[in-house]
């Protein structure tokens, strides 16, 4: 397991009166989503079976994203206390189902694998980082911040495993950006708008578009420029581009305008 368990997490400081309702409501998503870790690293163990060393990484890495699940529903439960985790999960794996039957990567290479994972780290490393600073909430921030640690720690892992793997596959940088745009592009799938719809909603039915605004929305809004600023780095290295070159600058600039945009965009759907 990671260096922490729900033990070491300081649940006495709670303090109800500062829990906030739309955080509550994305990391009751966050808590579903993240039991898909466990999914997901069966399927890196297809993917790299003969590659031990990694299987072993991964193994872990699966483990500590179901811990922080665990710890996120914990906390959910603290917040509301009618908030049914195991019905919540359940509505979940039923409505959403990680594909884990695959043999080989579905990213074309084992490099492609480490790449994607290494933008979903980015993604997950700078949500909670932005999630904690976002919360005034002690035991939700301290939560959020160990989360964040792990995420960077195993964007470093995938990252570490993709340097080692382009030593011995062809991945040029058009294949590399490639790859990254479409794992970007599919944060706007099905799952988290599902998970959201599985943890805050059981009387109406499912519709895709109204449950993805009101996750994203929520989203959205944790975000400050220094969290984008620190996404485009840990992107840019993953494709093998400067981290901190003036391309790099443009596109920060670029990334917080669509945050933005994006923002106001949804705010506006939601009125
Ligand atoms: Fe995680
Ligand atoms: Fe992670």
């Amino acid at each position: 397991m990671g260096k922490w368990t729900l033990d070491d997490i300081a649940w006495d400081r709670f303090e109800r009166g500062k829990v906030d309702d739309a955080l509550l409501r994305i990391v009751k998503a966050a808590s579903l989503v993240e039991r898909n870790g466990a999914d997901y690293a069966q399927y890196l163990c297809r993917v790299f079976h003969d590659d031990a060393t990694f299987q072993t990484i991964a193994k872990r890495w699966g483990d500590e994203e179901v811990q922080h699940g665990k710890a996120l529903a914990r906390w959910a439960a603290l917040a509301d206390p009618s908030y049914d985790f195991a019905a919540a999960s359940q509505r979940f794996t039923a409505g959403f189902r990680v594909d884990v039957n695959a043999a080989a990567s579905v990213r074309g290479s084992r490099a492609g694998e480490m790449i994607a994972r290494c933008i979903v780290e980015t993604g997950t490393s700078s949500y909670y980082t932005a999630l904690a600073e976002a919360s005034r909430e002690p035991v939700l921030r301290e939560i959020c911040q160990r989360i964040a640690a792990d995420e960077f720690r195993h964007y470093k892992l995938f990252y570490g495993t993709l340097k080692r793997y382009l030593a011995s596959e062809k991945l040029g940088l058009w294949g590399r950006l490639r790859i990254a745009a479409g794992r970007i592009a599919e944060t706007d799938d099905d799952e988290l708008a599902y998970a959201y719809y599985a943890a805050n909603e059981n009387a109406a039915p499912y519709d895709r578009r109204r449950c993805s605004t009101a996750y994203a929305r929520r989203a959205y809004a944790v975000y400050r420029p220094h969290h984008v600023e620190r996404g485009v780095g840990m992107v840019f290295k993953a494709v093998g581009l400067t981290p901190n070159g003036r391309i790099s600058r443009w596109a920060t600039r670029a990334a917080w305008w669509m945050v933005r945009a994006r923002l106001a965009r949804l705010s506006g759907q939601a009125a």
